[in-house]
């Protein structure tokens, strides 16, 4: 059987994972697909990390020459794994308008520009293929777009960057510096080329916001997003956390609702029972509930050479299945099929429900908690639990010392939530900002 040719762009860790797993399985591959799937050409940068993966393998042609690849007509999926916006989006509309499909790890690229990539595919009748761009080695992509198509998707919560979550946990386990374990992570290769964007939630951002095109059918909308990462997390919030039987956790979440769509990323308190709650290290789960599935729940490997490799692998056995198809019978890139999109509107944060936890350094004297819980009620925010800590000792006959207050409260607006945040923080005897996390029960 005639093999179908593959012309890699990128052979750093998704790209050598890929490149092991396809030579290693390449049979059993081949017997699914229907013929043999044959990486001929692999562009980097670096030349001899390139010779060093591709080894002995007869019949490649290695080259630093990516655009070459593109434009070789012996190709016919090009499978992008560089990374970032610039080259990487050149090379994937140049395949495109080259008549190649196209498969790729890039949420970042298509987060932001994948309203004209998919336009653009479209009008050529190709396929670009993500699956590796969300949540790593988890068929997440093919589970919400083909194996969910008869619900209706109401929300979507999940821990999709798999660093942050390293982090979080290795952090909590060993006690060990935010600084150590990032650089852990990156040896590891589970960090983007700039780890900022791992770190503050763009990440997540750009791979939620391609979960929430294809659950609600719209286009991306990643400047939508609202972006919180982790760096602003203090130690005592994730002790104090699981004094209060929560974990925190980096979700992404994107949620029908009467106004529109959500689409946030943050740190979250989950309750500590629920499963999601105990993914741990580069691990990632994402909880999606339909209508009539109700919730499901995927979890595997979410970062890392081969387990990202396993999914560009399964698209482009996806790929070779279905080139010969009419475009018509194809799959949709996002799932509806493209001229059945909406512009459903991503509603701002003010508008988004949710409990929080707030933690608040006060000056421990009388009467100061019945300020706080009556400006709680004015805004119509009641408390569901509440625990008290000595913090700094004052010296004696200094006057009383100071304690932290950590408050759980039922649902409420963010707007309602940042108005009480605003009047508690003017108190005399509030020392510092109000820390404001969001809760999340994820109740099925
Ligand atoms: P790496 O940095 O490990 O690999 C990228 C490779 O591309 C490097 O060897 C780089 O060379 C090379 N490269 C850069 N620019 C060019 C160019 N113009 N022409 C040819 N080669 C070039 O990145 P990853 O493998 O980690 O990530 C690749 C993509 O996969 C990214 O989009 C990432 O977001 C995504 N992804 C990564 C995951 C992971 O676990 N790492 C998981 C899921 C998705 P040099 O190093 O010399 O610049
Ligand atoms: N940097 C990403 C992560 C890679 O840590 O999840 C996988 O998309």
């Amino acid at each position: 059987m005639k093999p179908i040719h593959v012309g890699l762009l990128g052979i750093g860790t998704v790209g050598g994972g890929t490149f092991a797993v396809l030579a290693r399985n390449a049979e059993e591959i081949a017997r699914r697909a229907g013929r043999p799937i044959v990486i001929t050409a692999v562009a980097d940068k670096n030349l001899e990390r390139a010779r060093e993966v591709v080894g002995t393998a007869a019949g490649v042609r290695i080259t630093d020459d990516a655009m070459s690849v593109v434009d070789d007509p012996a190709i016919d999926i090009v499978v992008e794994l560089i990374g970032g916006y610039g080259f990487a989006k050149d090379a994937v509309l140049r395949a495109i308008a080259n008549g190649k499909h196209v498969v790729t790890a890039n949420k970042a690229l298509l987060a932001v520009h994948g309203n004209e990539i998919f336009a653009a595919a479209q009008q050529k009748g190709v396929m670009v293929a993500f699956e590796a761009a969300v949540a790593g080695g988890i068929p997440i992509i093919k589970a919400v777009r083909e194996g969910l198509t008869a619900n209706r998707i109401e929300w979507i919560a999940g821990i999709i960057n798999g660093t942050t979550n390293y982090i979080l946990s290795t952090m909590r386990d060993s006690g060990r510096p935010f600084a150590d374990v990032l650089a852990d992570a990156q040896a590891l290769g589970y960090a983007e080329a700039d780890p900022t964007w791992d770190i503050e939630g763009v990440d997540a951002a750009h791979k939620i916001t391609l979960l929430s095109a294809i659950a609600f059918g719209t286009p991306v909308q990643f400047e939508q997003a609202h972006i919180e990462g982790i760096s602003q997390l203090a130690a005592e919030d994730i002790r104090y956390a699981e004094e209060l039987g929560y974990r925190i956790k980096l979700l992404g979440i994107t949620k029908r609702v009467a106004g529109g769509i959500e689409l946030r990323v943050h740190p979250a308190l989950v309750p500590a029972k629920r499963l999601i709650a105990n993914v741990e290290g580069v691990m990632n789960a994402v909880l999606v509930k339909g209508d009539a599935v109700g919730a499901t729940l995927y979890y595997g490997r979410g970062a890392g050479a081969e387990p990202t490799g396993s999914a560009v692998i399964a698209d482009l056995v996806d790929v070779t299945r279905l080139h010969t198809a009419d475009p018509e019978h194809r799959v949709p890139h996002l799932a509806f099929r493209a001229d059945q999109l909406e512009n459903t509107p991503v509603v701002p944060m003010s508008e988004v429900e949710s409990a929080y936890y707030l933690r608040l350094r006060v000056q421990d004297k009388p009467g100061v908690l019945a300020d706080v819980a009556r400006i709680l009620a004015d805004n119509a925010i009641s408390i569901e639990a509440m625990i008290q800590k000595n913090a700094a000792q004052k010296e004696p006959g200094e006057g009383g010392g100071e304690a932290d207050i950590i408050l759980l409260t039922h649902i409420t607006r963010e707007q309602h939530a940042d108005a009480a945040i605003a009047r508690i923080e003017e108190l005399a005897t509030t020392v510092g900002r109000v820390t404001r996390l969001r809760l999340e029960s994820l109740a099925s």
